[in-house]
C-alpha cells in the first residue's frame, strides 16, 4: 500500500458529495491502491448532517480510508492537502443561470484559496465543482498566494459526458466509442461541445453523423441546456452524475492520457488559441506520463468554431469583471 494522500472536500453534507465520498472511499478517483485521509469541510449550520456522512462513510468500511476530519474551519479542512475539491456552494434553482450565483458564491473561493495557501501541501490541487465554477477557481487562483496557477482546476467533464452521450446516442454506438470530444470555455450555456475534432470508432464524428444541421444547433444546445433540462425534472441539480464527472476528472488528472485522445478541463489559460491569458478556460487536455498535464496544441479551429469559442470567451471575460465589480476580488 502506498502513503495515503489527504483529501479536502467542500459541501461535504451535500448532495454531490453524498455520491462523491463513496467513490472515493471505493478507490474510484485515485485507484485502488491509494489509500486517502478525508477531510471534510462544511459550514456549522450542516455539521450535523456531515456527522451522519462520517458514519455511513465508516459503516461502509472501506479499505482505503485512512482517516476521516470533519470540520467547519477551513484552517482545519485543508490542513495538508494535497487534493481540494471545492464542492460547497449554493446551486441554482431553475430559471437562473449559473453566473447569477456569482454574488452569493464568489466570496467563498476568496477564504478558501487564502486557507488552502496557508494550510494544504505544497504539491497541492485545486478542483472546483461549485457554480459558476471557472470563475470560482479563478477567484481562488486569486486568492491563494504563492500555489503555481497551473494546479487550479474547473469542471466541464459532466459537459463533455453529456456531448459524448447525445452523440453516441444519435449514431447507435456506445458512449465509449466517441473520444477527442473538447468542450472549451465556460461550463455555462455559452460552453462549445467541439464535435468538429470528436470521433466515433476513430472517424471524425462528422462522417458519422452527417446532420450537419443537429451537429450545429440541437446538439450544442441540449448539452448547453442539460443542466438546467434537469433541474426542471428533479427539482434539484445533476449530482450523482456530477460527482461522476469529477471522479473522471480527477482520474484523467493523474492518469497518463491514452495516446491521441484527450478530455476537457477548465485550467488557467496561458494563451492558446488566442483566449487571454489568467482565464480559467476548458480545454483538450492531455495529462502527460511524468504526470503534468498539458493543452493539446495545433487544432484547427473553423469559423463556426472561431465564433462559439470567442462567445464563451466574451462571457469569462464579463464574469471575471463582475467578481471586480461585486468587489470579490
Ligand atoms: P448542495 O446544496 O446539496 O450542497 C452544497 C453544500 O455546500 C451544502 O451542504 C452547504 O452547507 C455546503 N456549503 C455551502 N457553503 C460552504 C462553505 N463556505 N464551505 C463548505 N461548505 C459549504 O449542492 P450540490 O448539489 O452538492 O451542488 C454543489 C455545487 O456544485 C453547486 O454550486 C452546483 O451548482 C455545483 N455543480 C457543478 C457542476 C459542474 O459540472 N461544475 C455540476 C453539478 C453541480
Ligand atoms: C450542471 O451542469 O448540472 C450543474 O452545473 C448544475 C446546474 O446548475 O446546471
Amino acid at each position: 500500500m502506498k502513503t495515503p494522500i489527504t483529501v479536502t472536500v467542500t459541501g461535504a453534507a451535500g448532495q454531490i458529495a453524498y455520491s462523491l465520498l463513496f467513490r472515493i472511499g471505493s478507490g474510484s478517483m485515485f485507484g485502488p491502491e491509494q489509500p486517502v485521509n478525508l477531510r471534510l469541510l462544511e459550514i456549522e449550520p450542516a455539521m450535523n448532517a456531515l456527522q451522519g456522512v462520517v458514519m455511513e462513510l465508516r459503516d461502509a468500511a472501506f479499505p482505503l480510508i485512512n482517516d476521516i476530519v470533519a470540520t467547519c474551519d477551513p484552517a482545519e479542512g485543508f490542513k495538508g492537502a494535497n487534493w481540494c475539491i471545492l464542492v460547497g456552494s449554493v446551486p441554482r434553482k431553475a430559471g437562473m443561470e449559473r453566473k447569477d450565483l456569482l454574488g452569493i458564491n464568489g466570496k467563498v473561493f476568496v477564504g478558501q484559496g487564502k486557507a488552502i495557501a496557508a494550510n494544504a501541501a505544497p504539491d497541492v490541487r485545486v478542483f472546483v465543482v461549485g457554480n459558476p465554477c471557472n470563475t470560482n477557481s479563478l477567484i481562488a487562483k486569486a486568492s491563494a498566494a504563492g500555489i503555481p496557477e497551473n494546479r487550479f482546476f474547473a469542471m466541464t467533464r459532466l459537459d463533455e459526458n453529456r456531448a459524448k452521450s447525445q452523440l453516441a446516442d444519435k449514431a447507435g454506438v456506445h458512449v465509449t466509442d466517441v473520444t477527442n470530444l473538447a468542450i472549451w470555455g465556460n461550463h455555462s450555456s455559452t460552453q462549445y461541445p467541439d464535435f468538429t475534432h470528436a470521433k466515433i470508432n476513430g472517424k471524425p464524428v462528422t462522417e458519422v453523423i452527417t446532420d450537419t444541421e443537429w451537429l450545429q444547433n440541437d446538439f450544442i444546445t441540449t448539452v448547453q441546456q442539460r443542466g438546467a433540462a434537469i433541474i426542471k425534472a428533479r427539482g434539484a441539480s445533476s449530482a450523482a452524475s456530477a460527482a461522476s464527472a469529477a471522479v473522471d476528472t480527477v482520474r484523467s488528472l493523474v492518469t497518463p492520457t491514452p495516446e491521441g485522445d484527450w478530455y476537457s478541463v477548465a485550467v488557467c489559460s496561458d494563451g492558446s488559441y488566442g483566449i487571454e491569458k489568467g482565464l480559467m478556460f476548458s480545454f483538450p487536455i492531455r495529462t502527460k506520463a511524468d504526470g503534468s498535464w498539458e493543452i493539446v496544441q495545433g487544432l484547427n479551429i473553423d469559423a463556426f468554431s472561431k465564433e462559439k469559442i470567442a462567445a464563451t470567451e466574451a462571457e469569462l471575460k464579463e464574469e471575471r469583471d463582475a467578481v471586480r465589480e461585486l468587489g470579490i476580488l
